[in-house]
């Protein structure tokens, strides 16, 4: 081989492996392993961004082999040959008027009209809800997401719920999204781009889903240490569906009457409820009806930075979003936001070891903290060194929250 076919080769190689690379991280296979592809809208709001993406793709990969191409052919025509002068000085020529004009005037018609469809869409995406959309809430906060849901209207969120964030499809869904600390971005690539949520401010996003279904998405502003795993789930439900579980949300709290799930309420009680909180949860009390423990959701709950737990386990996910608390098997999938709702369910699909890991050491599994949390930590739920058997009461009163 000689040194000019060597480098030939090399080159060929180079480019070949180039081209496969780039091809296999063109994660465009739609089969469900790429959940937060955004080439695959599944609502009228994402599929306005894709009616504008597409095209402008197509016409800048036009534009991109088109130069390429100019640049390639100038460079192979007009390389050094053996026999040059390489002393002598390159014969110098005016500009071609005619090309000048023409290269300015053509990509001056090509941003002008990609210009007008891309104004065009913003406003189309800025227009205000449909007069029947459902406004939610959004709440960012390190790290996961609150959504809240005023049902009666009269300004207090009835449902306040995390992690899942449950609509019904095919209907216009007003969110207003927010910030409880630091920046975030809520992002459903399925359903629309992308809102910033600051503190301080309240930013719109309109969402629909046309079907039911599961749409993933994922906090998209650094916002700490555990940015990457503040995750979205948009669970679309049809609309009797989606009735259902709204009316299930406002079934008042019921106290537990099993034995460990009564000791894990106590214990609720006694040292979770300084953060988290149960809409319309009472004292636990023993069986004469004397308080176990002085409740108070005003004066114990303090924080205002964890979840509300009102209703669990009618969620999907827990700890943000990075641990499934419904197995993702699917007969649990198919079972859908009742997963949980029989022994049967809670028993094939509760994903017990997480949530008791969860419960042994949370920083340990979610990092909250560089080094250790400082005294006054007021986000990430600490590690209550609890014993074995508290964890399993925890548990079995958790399971009653539904
Ligand atoms: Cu929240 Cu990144």
């Amino acid at each position: 081989m000689t040194g000019r076919s060597r480098t030939r080769t090399a080159a060929l190689a180079a480019l070949a492996a180039g081209v496969v690379l780039t091809l296999s991280s063109c994660a465009m296979s739609l089969d469900g392993d790429t959940p937060q592809t955004t080439l695959d809208p599944q609502g009228p709001k994402a599929q306005t961004i894709h009616n504008l993406a597409l095209p402008v793709f197509i016409v800048a990969g036009i534009v991109f082999v088109a130069v390429m191409a100019g640049a390639l052919y100038v460079v192979i025509r007009f390389r050094a040959k053996d026999d040059d002068d390489f002393d002598a000085f390159p014969e110098q020529l005016h500009g071609n008027f005619k090309l000048e004009i023409g290269w300015t005037i053509l990509p001056a018609v090509v941003l002008a009209v990609i210009a007008f469809f891309t104004v065009s869409t913003i406003f189309d995406l800025a227009r205000k809800p449909d007069a029947d959309a459902l406004t939610v809430e959004v709440v960012g906060q390190q790290w996961w997401w609150e959504y809240r849901y005023d049902v009666d209207g009269d300004g207090e969120a009835d449902i306040i719920t995390a992690n899942d964030l449950v609509i019904p499809a095919d209907r216009e869904i007003s969110l207003r999204i927010k910030s409880n600390d630091v920046i975030h971005s809520w992002w459903a690539p399925a359903l629309n781009g992308k809102k910033d949520a600051v503190p301080g401010r309240i930013h719109p996003l309109t969402i629909n889903a046309a079907e039911p279904g599961e749409y993933i998405g994922q906090c998209t502003e650094f916002c700490g240490l555990s940015h990457a795993e503040m995750r979205i789930k948009v669970v679309a439900l049809d609309a009797a569906d989606f009735d259902a579980w709204e009316q299930k949300q406002l079934v008042p709290f019921e106290a537990p009457t099993d034995e460990a799930a009564k000791n894990g309420f106590t214990q609720f009680a006694s040292q979770c409820t300084t953060c988290h909180r149960i809409t319309g949860m009472t004292d636990p009390t023993d069986e004469s009806g004397q308080k176990l423990y002085e409740y108070d959701p005003v004066v114990n709950q303090v924080s205002g930075n964890a979840p509300n737990l009102t209703k669990f386990m009618t969620r999907t996910l827990f700890a943000g979003g990075k641990f499934h608390l419904r197995l993702e098997t699917d007969e649990c999938k198919a079972l859908g936001e009742d997963w949980a709702e029989t022994p049967e369910g809670i028993e094939q699909c509760l994903n017990r070891e997480d949530l008791e890991a969860w419960l042994r050491n949370p920083p340990a599994e979610k990092a909250m903290y560089a080094g250790d949390a400082p005294s006054t930590a007021s986000r990430g739920m600490p590690n209550f060194n609890l014993t074995e058997d508290q964890i399993d009461d925890l548990v079995a009163f958790l399971i009653t929250l539904q």
